[in-house]
């Protein structure tokens, strides 16, 4: 079993604002699709609720939505009423964990790896990205945009390693 978070943040770690993304990374979307395409996505109601009724569930993927209540019933996701659920029912999957902030912080003590989209700018934001102890994490870059896009957004790419519950796959290492 694989455990990986996968968000993107602002220099001022937020994650989104008023149940949306904070920004609109072209390159940074199709990467997550790639990564995530044909796993277990494990996401709250809440990002769930966010994602345009065209991307719901998200195509090629197995969907899996965190709630704690017991009769909620989602066309195209299964629901779980805790993490634990999930992980214990996809065991033998590589489970991507999609956010939002209460999700995040549900699930690190159980992932084997974080990978972080870290945009150098600032934004005004209502949700943070999870705090990762330096001294638990290994990193990785992956990549870094040489060029700043149309957008003028400038960012990196890492992988966190969680030495804690380290025995992940590896993976490549860049991707553009
Ligand atoms: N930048 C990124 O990469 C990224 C990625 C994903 C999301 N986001 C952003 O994050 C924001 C949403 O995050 P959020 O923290 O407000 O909400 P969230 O984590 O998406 O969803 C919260 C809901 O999930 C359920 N939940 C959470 N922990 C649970 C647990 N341990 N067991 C069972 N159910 C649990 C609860 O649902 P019930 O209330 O139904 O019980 C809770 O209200 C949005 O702005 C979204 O755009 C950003």
């Amino acid at each position: 079993m694989t455990i990986t978070a996968i968000y993107c943040r602002s220099d001022n770690g937020f994650i989104g604002k008023d149940n949306r993304l904070l920004f609109n990374i072209p390159e940074d979307l199709k990467f997550f699709k790639q990564m995530t395409e044909g796993h277990v996505v494990v996401m709250g109601r809440k990002t769930w609720e966010s994602l345009p009724e065209k991307f719901r569930p998200l195509p090629n993927r197995t969907n899996v939505v965190l709630s704690r209540d017991k009769n909620l019933k989602l066309d195209g996701a299964e629901v779980c009423n805790s993490i634990e659920d999930a992980i214990y029912r996809y065991a033998d999957k590589h489970i991507f964990i999609i956010g939002g902030e209460q999700v995040y912080n549900t699930a690190m003590s159980y992932v084997n790896d974080v990978i972080v989209t870290h945009v150098f700018l600032d934004a005004e934001g209502d949700v943070k990205a999870p705090k990762l102890d330096a001294e638990l994490y290994m990193c990785q870059n992956m990549y870094f945009s040489t060029t700043i896009n149309d957008k003028k957004i400038h960012y990196k790419r890492t992988r966190y390693i969680n030495l804690k519950n380290y025995g992940v796959k590896p993976i490549k290492l860049s991707f553009e």
